[in-house]
């Protein structure tokens, strides 16, 4: 992945590629950001003028790149938008700095160096910069051959955070970590699922483990028929490819808090005998997002040597149609005991969560946050952008919420109306699968929440929209698996071992 280093030396005498400085949207045009004074002098001070000239407002997004004049070590000068201008003596938001420095490092994919001489006055201004810089730097070329692939930026040199300073050397390492993960999540989700089976998927895991000193335990078909996980089962027994349960555990020691971590790891959602049309199918490869997010969730967490005990639970299952599929009709008994009537195959994220959700409330941890591509609605609800939050518990759903917005993450707190939990009654098993099609992705998380164990609090983020980017790309966010809610899940395991939490 793409190297960060942080130097002492300025603007307009380091050797690199490209540096990059900030623009904002002033009251009177475009203003640059602190950080690039030493560029604007090698024009003259006239860089706020020249980039006026060439229709540079200082927007969010923009990127505009000129020959440097005389006097700077680097080549080519690159501005990006980092959208208003803060109140004088206010800081730039991390989001704006995150999002220009992502720009900035996909706008110059291929290239070697660059120096970012964006406005960094703390070691948060450093950690988001460094955090944008290096997912915006992200590039999935494994299946390009030969020249078609530009590779990702290759080093980005941080202007302005002191290397020596432990604070900001502190801040550095956990944006490396954090985003090395998170690239790891875009991966697996990228990586096209006639390669990223079940059992690949474990593999993997498997190996991050060993490396990282996390225990990884792993079922394959045959334990999950012995432990009788039957909506694992039901799920899987369609595919040639059988499903996996995989358990990661993060210990910190004995006393130390446990936050348990689920993720929905459909490794491709065809619906099954419920069939997804045409056009409903082509990406849901990314169906594995939530198990993705986790899976990173934790390793980060056991890298970044957090406070607290981190387990993992990945439930992966690929949802084919088959001779041996599970038919709309069939009841499957679930892991908790209680029987489910599949009314929609398609339904199926639900019937593999719940397993593994019941599993890890036998550990009896201090909270559940389950991740899950879970349904269409949610991304009808709040759009590609955002995931909903779901709990047992409002103290709970608030803190995840603002967690989220804390590391710049899209969420929005959604209600289970207990009213909608009578629509998946079912005449011949438990509860059906499915229920009212309105508030269906609340429907979702009603079912999820009675394989939640008593007294256990619980979240459910809804993931859907913004696990999968279609469109171009934006700040920091590629093409394809976004890594969403990574961020969010590791500060919340932070917050929990800083005792802040549960
Ligand atoms: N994996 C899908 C949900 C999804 C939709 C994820 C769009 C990402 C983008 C899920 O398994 C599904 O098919 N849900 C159904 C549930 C319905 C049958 C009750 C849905 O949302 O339509
Ligand atoms: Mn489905
Ligand atoms: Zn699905």
């Amino acid at each position: 992945m793409t190297a960060l280093t942080l130097s002492t030396a300025g603007a307009a005498t380091l050797r690199a590629d490209a540096v990059v400085v900030g623009v904002a949207k002033g009251a009177k045009g475009p203003v640059i950001a602190p950080g690039a004074e030493a560029v604007d002098t090698a024009f003259d001070g006239k860089l706020a003028s020249v980039l006026d000239t060439l229709g540079a407002s200082g927007a969010e997004g923009e990127a505009i790149k000129l020959p440097s004049p005389a006097g700077l070590k680097a080549p080519v000068v690159l501005a990006v938008g980092l959208g208003a201008a803060p109140e004088k003596g206010e800081a730039y938001g991390a989001e704006a700095l995150r999002r220009a420095a992502g720009t900035a490092a996909r706008t110059l994919s291929g290239a070697k160096k660059a120096a970012f001489a964006l406005p960094i006055g703390s070691p948060e201004d450093a950690a988001a910069v460094a955090e944008g810089a290096l997912l915006g730097a992200y590039a999935f070329t494994a299946y390009q051959s030969g020249d078609s692939a530009k590779g990702p930026l290759a080093e980005v040199a941080l202007l302005g955070a002191k290397p020596r300073d432990k604070a900001y050397k502190a801040v550095a390492e956990r944006a490396v970590a954090l985003a090395e993960e998170i690239n790891r999540a875009r991966d697996l989700i990228n990586t096209p699922p006639n390669d990223l089976t079940p059992e690949a998927f474990a593999a993997v895991a498997s190996a991050a483990g060993k490396e990282h000193g996390i225990k990884v335990q792993i079922l394959d078909e045959k334990a999950l028929v012995k432990g009788g996980f039957g909506g694992i089962l039901g799920v899987g027994q369609g595919s040639a490819n059988p499903p996996r349960l995989v358990k990661l555990s993060y210990t910190h020691g004995k006393n130390a808090k446990h936050l348990a971590l689920v993720g929905k790891g459909i490794t491709y959602d065809s619906g099954g005998i419920s069939l997804k049309p045409a056009g409903h199918n082509e990406t849901m490869k990314c169906d594995m997002s939530g198990a993705a997010a986790v899976f990173a969730a934790v390793v980060a967490a056991a890298r970044l040597g957090l406070p607290v005990n981190v387990t993992g639970w990945l439930a992966l299952a690929e949802n084919m149609p088959s001779g041996s599929a599970t038919r709309p009709g069939d009841v499957l008994r679930m892991y908790s005991g209680k029987t489910v009537e599949v009314l929609n195959t398609d339904a199926e994220g639900r019937l593999v969560l719940g397993d593994a959700l019941w599993k890890a409330s036998e550990e009896k941890p201090d909270a559940i946050v389950d991740v899950a591509t879970l349904t269409g609605a949610m991304v009808l609800a709040l759009g590609n952008r955002t995931f909903g939050v779901m709990a047992n518990d409002d103290a709970f759903r608030t803190a995840v919420h603002e967690t989220a917005e804390e590391v710049g993450e899209q969420s929005w707190p959604m209600p289970l109306p207990a009213e909608l939990r009578k629509g998946m009654d079912s005449p011949t098993a438990d509860i059906a699968n499915m229920g009212e099609r309105m508030g269906s992705g609340l429907v979702a998380g009603l079912f999820l929440q009675e394989f939640v164990g008593e007294g256990i609090t619980w979240a459910h983020l809804d993931i859907a929209g913004p696990a999968f980017h279609e469109g171009a790309p934006y700040g920091y966010t590629p093409k394809g698996g976004t890594g969403s809610s990574v961020r969010t899940l590791v500060r919340l395991a932070e917050r929990m071992g800083e005792g802040d939490l549960g």
